[in-house]
Formats: C-alpha cells, structure tokens, sequence
C-alpha cells in the first residue's frame, strides 16, 4: 500500500459523530462513522454523553479505518486531528487519542480546524470519480450546525473570513424551526424531506437587515416563534395541517437570506469560484439554489459530496495531507479549542 505514498490517519470528534479516515496523497482509503443515536431522545446533543459515546467508540472507529484501507500503523505518515472549534468534552477525546497514537507509535500530529475541513473537502480525491475542483481564489459558503460563514480562499491554507453570523449559525435555525414543529433532531434533514412536498410563498418571515457580509437568524427564528403562537391560539391543529408549508417557507427563506449574502460577495470580490460546505450544504433546496443561480450569474459552483457534507474524518485528513506537506506538525501540548473565535481559519 505505501508506494511512497503521504498516508495520513484522520480522527474527528468535534461534535457527536466519531470518525476516522485514511487518506493517500489525498485519494480516499477509507472513512468510518460512528454516528451518536443517544442524542434524538433529547431533542439536541447532550455534550456529556458525547465525550461517553466518543471514548467507547473511538478505539474501533479508528481501528476500522485502518483496516479498510488495508494500511499498517507502521505506514502511516502523521495523525490529524480535529483540535476544534466544537465541544471541549468531545474534542478532548478526539485529542487525547490523537496524542497517545502518536506517542505509541512516534508518529507526528497534525491538528486541524474543522472549519478548513469543511472547506477543503472539495480536495479529498476519491476513486473512481473523478470531479473537477475549485481553482483559487473560490469564495466558500460554510453552514453548518455551528457555523455560517462565508470565507475567501487564496491557496489550501490561506482563509480570509468576509463574513459570519452575528447569533444563530443557520443550522441552528433548521434545528430550532423543527423542535418548535415537533419533528426531532437533528431538523435540517427532515425538514429537507418535508419541503419538498410543501408551498415556499405560502408564510413570509421576517428577514434580518444586517449590513456588508454578515447574517443573522435570531430574527426569523423568533418570527416563527410568534406566528406559530399566534395561529395556535386559533387552531390547535394549525402545526399539524400546515407541516409542510411551514417547512417549504422557512426553508426558502433561509436559503434567501444566505443567497442574498453570497451573490453580494461574488460581486465586492468578482470571485466566481463558489463552494458550499458543512452540514446544511447537504439541503437539496440550497444545492438547487446555488446551481440556478451559478447558471444565471457564470459562477463555477462546487457542491460536497453528501456524505462530505456532514462531519467526517476524511476532510481533516485532507487538511492534514497539505499541512503535512508544509511540516506543519503539532507538539503534545496542544489543546483543544472550543471557540471558533479562539481559533483563526
Ligand atoms: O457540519 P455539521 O455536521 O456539524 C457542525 O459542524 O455543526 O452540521 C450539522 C447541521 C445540523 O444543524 C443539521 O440539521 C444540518 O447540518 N443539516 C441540514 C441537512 N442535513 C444536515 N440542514 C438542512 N438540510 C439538510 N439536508
Ligand atoms: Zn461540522
């Protein structure tokens, strides 16, 4: 397997998914996924019972990878790892094992912002299809269950955030909209599914001013708070009858808010490269919306793979592949960082 190779072993525990990967020269070797079920009940995740379902899991995630891709230990080049932003409990796990391969083996770390995974997860090669990537400078829009952002990106390590969210990120939203709706966590997928069959332009929220590059989605979630309130006074029923216009509308509005913000910085940056990325790019309704509006305005736009979407190994392996390349390694002393304003992109 080594062929000379740059193989590099992945590890990523920064929320309630444990997962690792094994990448060569950036081609996928392997991906697994130990995805928490322990959260539904709850309605969110649990950080505490995070860290519990990290710790039992992590030790035969990790040793699944490696087995999947048919590479030993002995071959392996550097260990990366999610050092953060997300939850201190969960990514001192991820860490803490990092840390003890490395000693045990003498491998050297690499850590990783899960941010630049998210991003760069339009680099991970993967056999047997082969996908055009982005040319730099791309813009990419980040939106995820912690973060929305939208970033300029120059080279694999080179990240210039131009805009963020002032509260909520808009996976958030999604999860919010869908517990005031009674239809679990995590929301986004399910009320993908259910927009689907449902009227975008039957409700209106209302939609944040907020000036330059920047978003907000306290606001909308709060209008749909006071109009669900309201028309329950009158209907009980009202949620029921209307599940899925009130899903098709909350949807589309929150895709025009995240529209309206990148068109913008498509034209401040003339950038026509654009990338989506994190685990609301996996909604269809915003992969369709940025597809329509690439046709229309010229822009090359770049879509994850679904499963590339969501948190996963392999897009910090492959920010571990460039910051390898750089012999940009990590002492033992590294903490995890929680904060992603902790942590610079
Ligand atoms: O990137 P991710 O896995 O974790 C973070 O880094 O936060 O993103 C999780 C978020 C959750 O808020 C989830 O509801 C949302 O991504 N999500 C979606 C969809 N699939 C996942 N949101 C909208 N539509 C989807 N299809
Ligand atoms: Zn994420």
């Amino acid at each position: 397997m080594k062929d000379s190779k740059t193989i590099i072993l992945s590890i990523e525990s920064s929320c309630d998914d444990t997962s690792a990967a094994v990448l060569g020269d950036g081609w996928l070797l392997s991906n697994v996924m130990a995805s928490q079920e322990v959260h539904r009940q709850y309605g969110g995740v649990i950080p505490e019972l995070a860290s519990r379902a990290h710790q039992q899991n992590i030790l035969p995630v990790v040793s699944e990878a490696l087995r999947t891709s048919g590479v030993k230990m002995d071959e392996v080049d550097a260990i990366a790892f999610t050092r953060g932003p997300g939850l201190l409990g969960s990514l001192i796990v991820g860490t803490s094992f990092a840390k003890g391969l490395s000693l045990a083996s003498g491998k050297p770390l690499v850590e990783v912002n899960h941010l630049q995974g998210h991003i760069l997860s339009h680099f991970i090669k993967v056999p047997g299809r082969e996908v055009s990537q982005p040319e730099f400078p791309f813009l990419a829009l980040l939106v995820s269950g912690g973060h929305t952002q939208i970033v300029r990106v120059d080279d694999y390590l080179d990240f210039t955030v131009l805009g963020q969210t002032i509260d909520d990120a808009v996976g958030e939203a999604f999860d919010k909209c869908a517990k005031m709706l009674g239809l679990g966590y995590p929301g986004g997928p399910v009320i993908d599914r259910l927009a689907k069959e449902g009227d975008p332009r039957r409700f209106r929220f209302a939609k944040p001013s907020i000036p330059g590059l920047d978003f907000s989605f306290s606001g909308i979630k709060t209008s749909l708070l006071y109009f669900l309130r309201d028309s329950l006074k009158d209907d009980p029923r009202f949620i029921e009858k209307n599940k899925a216009d009130l899903c098709a509308s909350f949807q589309k509005d929150l895709i025009d808010i995240l529209m309206r913000k990148i068109i913008r910085a498509a034209q401040v940056t003339g950038i026509r490269h654009i990338v989506a990325g994190g685990g609301v790019a996996a909604n269809s309704g915003l992969r369709d919306a940025l597809t329509a509006e690439g046709e229309r305005r010229g822009w090359k736009v770049f879509l994850p793979e679904l499963r590339f979407t969501t948190d996963n190994a392999a897009m910090i392996g492959i920010v571990g592949y460039y910051k390898y390349q750089k012999g940009l390694f990590c002492s033992l002393e590294a903490a995890p960082i929680s904060r992603a304003a902790d942590y610079q992109l």
